[in-house]
């Protein structure tokens, strides 16, 4: 499986249950990606969705502590090992791990890549973090993009591969 997500150069991908920028390519990218695939998230990251709604043709699996949670078109999972034992049986370059922070630290080390998008700023205030992967053993860079420029903010896609599974 792999990740997906969008880092300021400090790391920063979310303030205030929120995205941190709103890059259209970027979003374009990830739907094409993620379509015909699995998403797995974190509840905050699902409760996001625009209408709190889940992703479209896509299969959404939300994971929560809460028993209570359920939403129309969204699979729920009571922890990242349930999550990970209902797509046993799915194509792991469909698997995409999509946030956020708290779900995206617990499954990192599992994920083979990790495709993502570097904002070239620093923004002012955030409050979740993806792991340096610049840091973390086991972690290189497998291909850098040509730089974007658009709302203001130059970025790339940086591909990066888990050198360890
Ligand atoms: N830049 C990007 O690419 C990107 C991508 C995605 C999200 N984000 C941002 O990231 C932020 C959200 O991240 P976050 O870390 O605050 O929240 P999150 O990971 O989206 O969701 C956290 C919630 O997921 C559930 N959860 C997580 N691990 C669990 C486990 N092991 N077992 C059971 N439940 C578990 C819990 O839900 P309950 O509280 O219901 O138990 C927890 O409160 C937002 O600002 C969002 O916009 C950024």
């Amino acid at each position: 499986m792999n990740a997906i997500v969008v880092v300021d150069q400090n790391w920063a991908i979310g303030l205030e249950g929120g995205l941190l920028f709103s890059l259209p390519t970027d979003m374009k990218r990830f739907r094409t990606m993620t379509t015909g695939g699995t998403v797995v998230m974190g509840r905050k990251t699902f409760e996001s969705f625009p209408g709190g709604r889940p992703l479209p043709n896509r299969r959404n699996i939300v994971i929560t502590h809460n028993t209570d949670f359920s939403r129309e078109g969204a699979e729920v999972a009571f922890s990242t090992e349930e999550a990970l034992k209902m797509t046993e049986s799915e194509d792991p370059n469909k698997l995409w791990i999509i946030g956020g922070g708290s779900v995206y630290a617990t499954l990192l080390s599992r994920c083979e890549r990790v495709y993502l998008t570097r904002v070239e700023t620093q923004v002012e205030e955030s409050d979740t973090y993806f792991p340096n992967l610049d840091k973390l053993p086991g972690w290189e860079v497998e291909q850098t993009g040509e730089p974007i420029t658009e709302n203001g903010f130059t970025y790339r896609f940086v591909d990066y591969i888990n050198t360890k599974i």
